[in-house]
């Protein structure tokens, strides 16, 4: 009797085993798909692709994050004009020779004065590409343009990046299922200034709006007081 219902059984339990297997694994692929993070890198996906859901059948909504930096410009007063005008940081830097000895704020004193700037003991040329100052500069010396300011940062940081791609890192809105709707991720730089990266120390602020609650609070300030003054 035994026997013959652990028969019967084996088949279905292989057969659900399968299809559990089948399901991880795509659930894997969905993932990977989903986390068209990377640019430039031939792995990631495009958003396009993510949108279509790859190979899956199942139609998937985008993962958008949002934009790097555009290419920064600097108001300056130009030898012999009298106006300020927004001119492009080669307009100077094709005409100087790059100094990497710079790696604080206070070695400037001819121009960009009031930048502050705590980043470890960088020289600003690790990030700045001397060839041209319209772009940054990856630590291979090839060139990145400010837009995909993510892999500069990833580069010197992986450990964040990775917990970055997993979701662990750098937060999102919308949904953790994309079949269900849109994800949107944080920059980098919309947390972390490039030039003073650490975050402040974050401390709870807010006492609970519930009244009950503060109620109790309360109480408990009062008792630690007296404690206190014991
Ligand atoms: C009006 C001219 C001018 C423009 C425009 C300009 N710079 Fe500079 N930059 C300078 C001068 C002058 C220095 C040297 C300052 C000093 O040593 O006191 C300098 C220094 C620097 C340095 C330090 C390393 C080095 O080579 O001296 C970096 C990095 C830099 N600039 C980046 C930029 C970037 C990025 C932009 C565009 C957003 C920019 N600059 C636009 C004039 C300019
Ligand atoms: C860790 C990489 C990194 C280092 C090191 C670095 N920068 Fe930058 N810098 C950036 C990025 C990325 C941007 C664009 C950021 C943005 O627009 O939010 C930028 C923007 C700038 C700009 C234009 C915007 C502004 O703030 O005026 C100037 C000028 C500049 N950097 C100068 C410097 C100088 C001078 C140093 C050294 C004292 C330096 N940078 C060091 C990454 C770096
Ligand atoms: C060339 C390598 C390099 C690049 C590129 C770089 N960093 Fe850093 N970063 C460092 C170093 C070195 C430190 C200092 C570590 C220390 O002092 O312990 C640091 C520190 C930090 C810290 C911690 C600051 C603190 O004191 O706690 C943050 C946050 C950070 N970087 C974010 C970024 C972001 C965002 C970018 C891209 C805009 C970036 N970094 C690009 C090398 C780099
Ligand atoms: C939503 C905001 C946010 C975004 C986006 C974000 N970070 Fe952070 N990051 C933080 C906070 C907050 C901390 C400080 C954590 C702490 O103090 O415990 C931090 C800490 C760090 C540190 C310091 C080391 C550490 O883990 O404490 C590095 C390096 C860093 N981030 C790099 C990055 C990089 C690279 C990216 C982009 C791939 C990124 N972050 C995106 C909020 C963010």
């Amino acid at each position: 009797m035994n026997l013959i219902r652990a028969a019967k059984l084996t088949p279905v339990m292989a057969a659900l085993a399968v299809a559990l297997v089948l399901t991880i694994l795509r659930a894997g692929e969905r993932d990977a798909a989903a986390d068209g993070v990377g640019a430039g890198r031939p792995a990631a996906p495009s958003e396009e692709e993510v949108a279509a859901g790859a190979s899956s059948s199942e139609r998937l909504y985008p993962v958008e994050i949002n934009p790097g930096p555009e290419t920064p410009t600097v108001l300056a007063r130009l030898d012999g004009q009298d106006r300020v005008a927004r001119v492009a940081c080669s307009t100077c830097h094709t005409t100087r020779a790059p100094d990497v000895s710079v790696r604080s704020a206070e070695a400037l004193d001819e121009f960009h004065q009031g930048l502050t700037y705590r980043h470890g003991d960088l020289s600003c040329l690790s990030c700045h590409n001397s060839e041209n100052y319209d772009t940054l500069r990856r630590a291979d010396g090839s060139s990145l343009s400010y837009p995909d300011t993510m892999m500069l940062c990833a580069q010197c940081h992986g450990p964040q990046y990775r917990d970055y791609r997993n979701g662990s890192h750098g937060g999102m809105t919308g949904y953790w299922d994309l079949s269900r709707g849109p994800r949107r991720r944080n920059h980098c730089i919309d947390c972390h200034d490039a030039h003073a990266p650490a975050f402040p120390k974050v401390r709870p602020v807010f006492q609970p709006k519930d009244p009950g609650a503060r109620q109790q609070l309360e109480r408990a300030q009062q008792q630690t007081e007296h404690v206190d003054h014991e």
